[in-house]
């Protein structure tokens, strides 16, 4: 026989794993990609490891707190994702993920924010 703390529990029950699922996705969509691993890879030979850029070819200092001021997440997003024009900044929106674009953005930030 069903009773009514039965019912109880399996609602609780069902509650809290829908709960942790939930949980699982999100972290999978912020966590699965290493921002800093992207820069390494793609960004680090023409902005530098530490992102500091190079005179030589024009990149600018992302550790420098006036570029960070001086731009928004969505226009840093924009660049990587299509490029500037003119520029040797290409367009990486069809190279990376939506979720690499993401996180290698949040990186950019990062890098703002560890170096005063
Ligand atoms: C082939 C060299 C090269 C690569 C690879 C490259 N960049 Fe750039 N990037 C540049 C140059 C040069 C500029 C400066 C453009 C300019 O003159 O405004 C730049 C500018 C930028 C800017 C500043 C845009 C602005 O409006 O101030 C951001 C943000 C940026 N790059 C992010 C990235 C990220 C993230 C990656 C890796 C996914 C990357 N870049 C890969 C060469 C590169």
């Amino acid at each position: 026989m069903v009773t009514e703390s039965h019912v109880r529990i399996i609602l609780g029950l069902s509650l809290a794993l829908v709960l942790f699922i939930a949980s699982a996705l999100a972290q999978d969509q912020t966590e699965a990609v290493d921002g800093a691993a992207v820069f390494k890879k793609r960004c680090s030979m023409c902005h530098g490891p530490e992102g500091k850029g190079f005179s030589a070819n024009k990149t600018p200092n992302f550790t420098s707190s006036e570029w960070q001021k001086s731009i928004s997440d969505a226009e840093i997003n924009e660049t990587v994702k299509n490029g500037k024009k003119g520029t040797p900044m290409q367009a990486f929106g069809s190279k990376l993920s939506e979720g690499e674009i993401k996180a290698v953005v949040a990186h950019v930030r990062s890098l703002g924010a560890e170096k005063k």
